[in-house]
């Protein structure tokens, strides 16, 4: 059960994206739309809610970045932060501040609570062994190391991880080690850092939220026992590198601090930038709810370590809820931003202006609450059309339009109630306690589920009374329904703010109701007769095969190019006796005819000159050639093949092609004039 407790404020924070990329829908889907919907909601309800969000702007990927395009890593953090902000406020991301990592107010805080941490003891001093390159003067953090991947042999392993086979390295375990940064041999030299005892707090991390927290996400209570229950070591919270914030000790000259030490901080520095005078209610308070949305890949950080040093500092809140969604892949694949395979959030805006609530309402319609989802094109064209278009459009705009036909806009009265007017009200009227039950406990797709519907209910109400049938015989009917049907309107203009908004504000302007009051949800009198609404206006218009097309053709254009990026030839086969290589008959051939093999969609069948009668080859080649094309050109066929039947036609020989990455057959022929019925050898 839910505990029943009083909060005075909220305060909701968002994972901070890396600022070496644009955002995208699995960042989206996993965190920024669900929290979105969340602190709309309890904007409605009239509560203190405050959504704190962020580039993170330190870390080994940035400065990765800028050197693989020559510039500096503040320069690629300015380029990203401002994409990701912009694109955020695009997407009606309602963030009440948006910051950054590499604020003086961030550093500063950071800056002070490590050194707190420290004067207090909560540190351990260790040192150890890491990899050095001599040439570049540079400790080489794990991702600058590349070598042999000790599981798989892939040669380009990098320190942490092998991206073969996906196993997690240390950077000790490569083969071959050599430093990204020069391709020198590292060198292993002892370093001192500092580190946090994660097992001194074991316990209480355990009491918190194994014992106190049941109610937490399976997915996320059942990570954290796994951790826990592995038993904790200490972490490192300091790294030999250039880019970060400076450790505030003598003698860690030239040391920063972990990027995961800093990162969580930047809520708190991004509260104090927004509310410098009273931030510190909205996290030392204990009638504030704390909750962190995450994507599941930063459980530990937020569940375990986080928490930790918030513990060893003090005066802090720990998190009421950290309600991490699984990932979300496109089009069955998991979404990479090395690969470039995902859907960018700038460049959807660019492409489907003024659609951002189609692609809020799939994203939410489809996240990954419980488990890995998919977004695929054609789900998003299906919900748009069949759902956003056919569903709410649909029936927002039928009120609109009857009410501007048959009352000249004016909202008509409501007079006797049928019992089916009665039924339907009935129906709705649960819709507020139903919809807040779902999204106090998280559970946002069936938050929007639920709010869909309502505009069911509205559909099936005006299809089943059919005002435009009685409008010739019983007008006072008709304005009984049609006052209904725009109550029902009204409550959608409600329920679909916190998912919705731009579509909701709309409706709220085509039906003049000034704002939303989440407590007026489920009631039918939210407005009154005599009031005006105005014309309608499209709120969802069909996407059309074309346009998703273009989308679903960009992605295959990507996975062709990252197929041929990534191709490494295999390794050579045993090797074979001159004898054994003479037994095979290659010869050269012109192609006299050829032409598609009937109910076979791979086939085609060539008449060959051979030189001597001619031969027919059957082939399976037909996706990649226009038949017609490969007529009066020379090629490289086996003689001496046994002889098979293929779809009833006998194939004498074989057609020599390759297979380049991408699984594309190339036929392979002689480069200059040779007679057909010459041998290659
Ligand atoms: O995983 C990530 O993208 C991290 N940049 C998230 C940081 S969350 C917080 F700690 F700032
Ligand atoms: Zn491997």
């Amino acid at each position: 059960m839910e505990k029943q407790k009083h909060y005075a404020r909220t305060l909701v924070t968002t994972a901070l994206p890396y600022a070496n990329g644009p955002v995208h829908i699995g960042h989206l889907a996993g965190v920024y739309v669900p929290a979105d919907i969340y602190v709309r909601y309890l904007r409605l309800k009239g509560e203190d809610v405050l959504m704190i969000g962020g580039s993170d702007e330190h870390g080994v990927p940035i400065t990765i970045k800028a050197q693989k395009e020559g510039v500096t890593p503040q320069d690629i953090v300015d380029r990203y932060h401002k994409i990701i902000k912009e694109s955020m406020a695009g997407l009606g991301i309602s963030f009440d501040v948006y910051g950054r990592t590499t604020s003086e107010m961030h550093r500063h805080t950071a800056s002070d609570f490590f050194k707190k941490l420290y004067d207090k003891g909560e540190f351990i001093e260790k040192m150890s062994k890491q990899f050095y390159d001599e040439e570049a003067n540079q400790w080489l953090a794990d991702r600058y190391i590349t070598g042999t991947c000790p599981h798989c042999g892939n040669d380009g392993a990098y320190g942490d991880q092998c991206e073969a086979c996906g196993t997690s390295l240390n950077a000790t375990d490569l083969i071959n080690p050599r430093s990204a940064i020069t391709g020198n041999v590292p060198v292993l030299k002892e370093t001192k850092h500092w580190y946090m005892p994660l097992d001194k707090w074991e316990p209480r991390l355990r009491q918190w939220i194994l014992e106190e927290h049941k109610e937490w996400k399976t997915n996320v209570y059942g990570q954290c026992k796994s951790w826990l229950d592995g038993g904790l070591q200490p972490r490192a919270v300091t790294r030999d590198l250039n880019w970060g914030i400076p450790v505030p000790i003598e003698g860690a000259e030239g040391k920063v601090l972990y990027v995961w030490f800093d990162a969580p901080i930047g809520y708190i520095s991004n509260t104090k930038e927004l509310r410098p005078d009273d931030w510190e209610k909205y996290w030392k308070s204990p009638d504030t709810r704390i909750i962190h949305f995450i994507g599941k890949d930063n459980i530990v950080f937020h569940c375990l370590i986080f928490p930790a040093m918030l513990m060893a500092e003090g005066s802090y809140q720990l998190a009421e809820n950290v309600p991490a969604n699984e990932f979300l892949n496109l089009e069955g694949d998991k979404i990479s931003t090395s690969r470039n395979w995902a859907v960018w959030l700038n460049e959807y805006l660019e492409d489907f202006p003024g659609k951002q609530d189609v692609l809020r309402y799939v994203l939410t319609a489809n996240a990954p609450e419980t488990k890995d989802n998919d977004f695929t094109w054609k789900d998003f064209q299906d919900r748009n059309n069949n759902e956003l278009v056919a569903i709410l459009g649909n029936f927002v705009n039928r009120a609109i339009v009857l009410t501007n036909k048959y009352f000249d806009g004016v909202i008509p009265q409501a007079h006797e109630l049928t019992s089916y007017d009665r039924d339907t009200i009935e129906e709705f009227k649960g819709v507020k306690d139903d919809l807040s039950q779902a999204l106090d406990t998280f559970h946002f797709r069936a938050a929007l589920a639920e709010a869909m519907k309502l505009a069911r209910i509205g559909n099936k109400y005006l299809a089943d009374t059919e005002p435009w049938k009685l409008a010739k015989t019983d007008m006072i009917r008709v304005e009984t329904i049609m006052n209904i049907a725009l109550q029902i309107t009204a409550n959608l203009a409600i329920a679909f703010e916190p998912f919705l908004p731009f579509s909701a504000e709309k409706l709220r302007k085509m039906i003049n109701l000034d704002h939303a009051d989440w407590n007026k949800l489920g009631s039918i009198d939210i407005l009154k007769a005599g009031d005006r609404v105005e014309k309608p206006e499209l709120l969802f218009e069909k996407i059309d095969d074309e346009t998703i097309k273009i989308q679903t053709d960009r992605l295959e254009r990507i996975k062709q190019e990252n197929i041929l990026k990534n191709f490494k030839p295999k390794a050579v086969a045993p090797t074979v006796a001159f004898d054994d290589f003479q037994k095979l008959d290659i010869r050269v051939g012109k192609v006299l005819a050829c032409e598609k093999v009937k109910k076979a969609d791979k086939l085609l069948k060539f008449t060959i000159d051979d030189g001597l009668k001619g031969r027919t080859i059957v082939s399976g080649i037909a996706k990649f050639y226009n038949p017609e094309d490969l007529v009066g050109k020379d090629v490289c066929f086996i003689a001496n093949f046994a002889p098979r039947t293929l779809k009833g036609i006998e194939s004498q020989g074989m057609i020599l092609s390759a297979e380049d990455a991408d699984g594309r057959l190339v036929v392979i022929g002689p480069h200059g004039e040779v007679r057909p019925g010459v041998q290659v050898g």
